[in-house]
Formats: C-alpha cells, sequence, structure tokens
C-alpha cells in the first residue's frame, strides 16, 4: 500500500473512532454487559470502509465532513451489527472477527445478539439527530439507510446466502446476494454522504452507481480473500466459505474470472464518476483502487 492512502486512511480512521466512541453508550453504562459487547465488536479495529466511503461522497459533493460524522457512525454500527449477527452459530457460525472471538464466543448468543439489535438501533438513534439539507429531508436519510439495511437489500442477501447454501443457483442469483447483503449499504454509504452535502441530482446518480459497482466488487474480493489469506491475515475465520458451500464468485464462476470481475467492476465504477471534476473525486477513486487490491 502506498503511504498517500495509509496516511489517509490513518488519519480519517482516527476521525471515525472519535466520533463512534462519543456517540456509543459508556461501557459501565446500564446494562454494562451489553454496552461492553457493544463495544467490543465496534471497536475492535474494523477497516470502517462504509464511513470512509459516506466522508469521501460527501468531500465529492462540496460538504463538510462533520456534517458527514454522525451519518458515518450510523453506518458503521449497522454493518457491526450486521456482521455480529452473521458470525451466530445459527448463521456462519463463526468464532473470530476483527482479530478477536466473535462476539457470542466472548459474551454467550443472547447477548451477542441483543448487542446487535441495539447496533442497528442506536443507527437510527443517530441518524434522527442529522441536519437536513436543503434537498434532503431527514425522512429521506433514514429511508435511505432503513431501506439498504432491510428485508428488500441487506436482509434479503443474507436470507437468499443462507438458503444458497449447499444449492446450484445462476450467476444472477449469485449476483442477487451480493448486491442485497455487500453493495446495498456500500451504496448507501456514498448516497448518505451525498445527501448530507446536499449533492445534485446528478451526482448522487453518479455515486449510486459507482457503488452499485464498487459493492459488488468489494464481496468478490472478500469470497477471493477467503480462499488466498489466512486467519491471521484476515482477523476473520478463512476457507469457510468452502466448507459451508457458500455461493460464492470463485465458486460459481472460477478464481481467475472472479479476479477479473472484480477488476471490471471497480472499471466501471470509476467511469460513473465522469460528473465530477478530477479534483473532487481523487479520494474517492484512491479508495476504489485500495479496495480492489486489499489483502484484509
Ligand atoms: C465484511 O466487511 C463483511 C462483508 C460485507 C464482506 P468488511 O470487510 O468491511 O469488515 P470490517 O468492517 O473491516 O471488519
Ligand atoms: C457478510 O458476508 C455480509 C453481511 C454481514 C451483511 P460474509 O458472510 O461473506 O462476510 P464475512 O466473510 O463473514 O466477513
Ligand atoms: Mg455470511
Ligand atoms: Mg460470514
Ligand atoms: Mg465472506
Amino acid at each position: 500500500m502506498d503511504s498517500k492512502i495509509t496516511a489517509y486512511l490513518t488519519q480519517k480512521i482516527r476521525v471515525i473512532n472519535k466520533t463512534l466512541e462519543a456517540l456509543l453508550p459508556k461501557a459501565s453504562t446500564k446494562p454494562p454487559t451489553l454496552h461492553r459487547a457493544m463495544r467490543y465488536s465496534l471497536f475492535a479495529g474494523g477497516k470502517r470502509i462504509r464511513p470512509l466511503l459516506c466522508l469521501a461522497a460527501c468531500e465529492a459533493c462540496g460538504g463538510k465532513e462533520s456534517e458527514a460524522l454522525p451519518t458515518a457512525a450510523a453506518l458503521e454500527c449497522i454493518h457491526t451489527y450486521s456482521l455480529i449477527h452473521d458470525d451466530l452459530p445459527c448463521m456462519d457460525d463463526d468464532d473470530f472477527r476483527r482479530g478477536r472471538p466473535t462476539a457470542h464466543k466472548a459474551f454467550g448468543e443472547g447477548i451477542a445478539v441483543l448487542a446487535g439489535d441495539a447496533l442497528l438501533t442506536l443507527a437510527f438513534e443517530i441518524l434522527a439527530q442529522v441536519r437536513p439539507t436543503r434537498r434532503y429531508p431527514l425522512s429521506a436519510l433514514l429511508f435511505e439507510l432503513a431501506h439498504a439495511a432491510g428485508s428488500h437489500k441487506l436482509i434479503a442477501g443474507q436470507v437468499a446466502d443462507l438458503e444458497g447454501e449447499g444449492q446450484k443457483l445462476s450467476r444472477s442469483e449469485l449476483r442477487f446476494i451480493h448486491r442485497g447483503k455487500t453493495a446495498a449499504l456500500i451504496t448507501a454509504s456514498l448516497r448518505s454522504g451525498a445527501m448530507v452535502a446536499n449533492a445534485s441530482p446528478a451526482k448522487l446518480k453518479a455515486l449510486t452507481t459507482f457503488g452499485e459497482n464498487l459493492g459488488l466488487a468489494f464481496q468478490i474480493v472478500d469470497d477471493i480473500l477467503d480462499i488466498t489469506q489466512t486467519r491471521e491475515q484476515l482477523g476473520k475465520s478463512a476457507g469457510k466459505d468452502l466448507d459451508a458451500q457458500k455461493l460464492t464468485y470463485p465458486a460459481v464462476i472460477g478464481f481467475e474470472a472472479s479476479k477479473h470481475e472484480a477488476a471490471r467492476l471497480t472499471r466501471a465504477a470509476l467511469k460513473a464518476l465522469a460528473a465530477f471534476k478530477q479534483k473532487e473525486k481523487t479520494t474517492l477513486e484512491m479508495l476504489a483502487r485500495f479496495l480492489l487490491c486489499r489483502q484484509s
């Protein structure tokens, strides 16, 4: 990774974590087990991709970082909840996440489910306090994240992922899973960042196409890394998708074709940014390239 992106990520992740720290109930707040569990998963060192994309979209649309930070934090709360539930024994049954035992291993299943519930709900409590812009009322922002996290998108993808285990599905059904479980929240991260910056409809549309392509590429890379990386490198279990007979891109279209598809989708994402001036879109381009070649 070149030093420019490393410095950028370090600085932005620090700001995102500071925002999350201020918005999360203290570990000692009653009930302490629950608040400790929420913090345990949230502050375990995720890559913070969704908040980063939200901030970058806001910047590309001329908005102030401070206006996007609460929304960025809400996105990370939703994402972390989805990981806690994804790891449960009744879902992917994983023991290791973000470099430490999964929430249910550390706190038991009951508290892990509830910590997930509480993080999802907290996201909307945070969003409810965001200042609306001229083009986008608060209801538009709330709808954006609720829809992306709901039964048409993220949950739909998780259902199809679960029901697809061991099945033989078509490429379009596989795309449905990946769009739902991963690309929807990534697209909403970009769109919500644009909304808090009062983006023009043209820019919002461009970021939607960017997000749909980038989000799909992101999950294909996740599938690839599950094969190529170790548990230590990923901070989460590796090689699990094959064992669980998951519907992944490498399983359905092959390993090399998956790498080409992730690269093709990243190119399509970058092309969608034509509506932006070069100086507006530099950060988004840098993040898209980084996500394609990431190693964890
Ligand atoms: C993992 O997401 C789950 C997917 C949707 C692929 P990330 O790779 O963003 O996980 P963290 O947040 O860095 O732990
Ligand atoms: C997780 O997909 C998607 C969501 C949590 C919504 P995966 O099951 O592939 O994610 P990892 O590999 O466990 O991080
Ligand atoms: Mg899963
Ligand atoms: Mg999983
Ligand atoms: Mg995976």
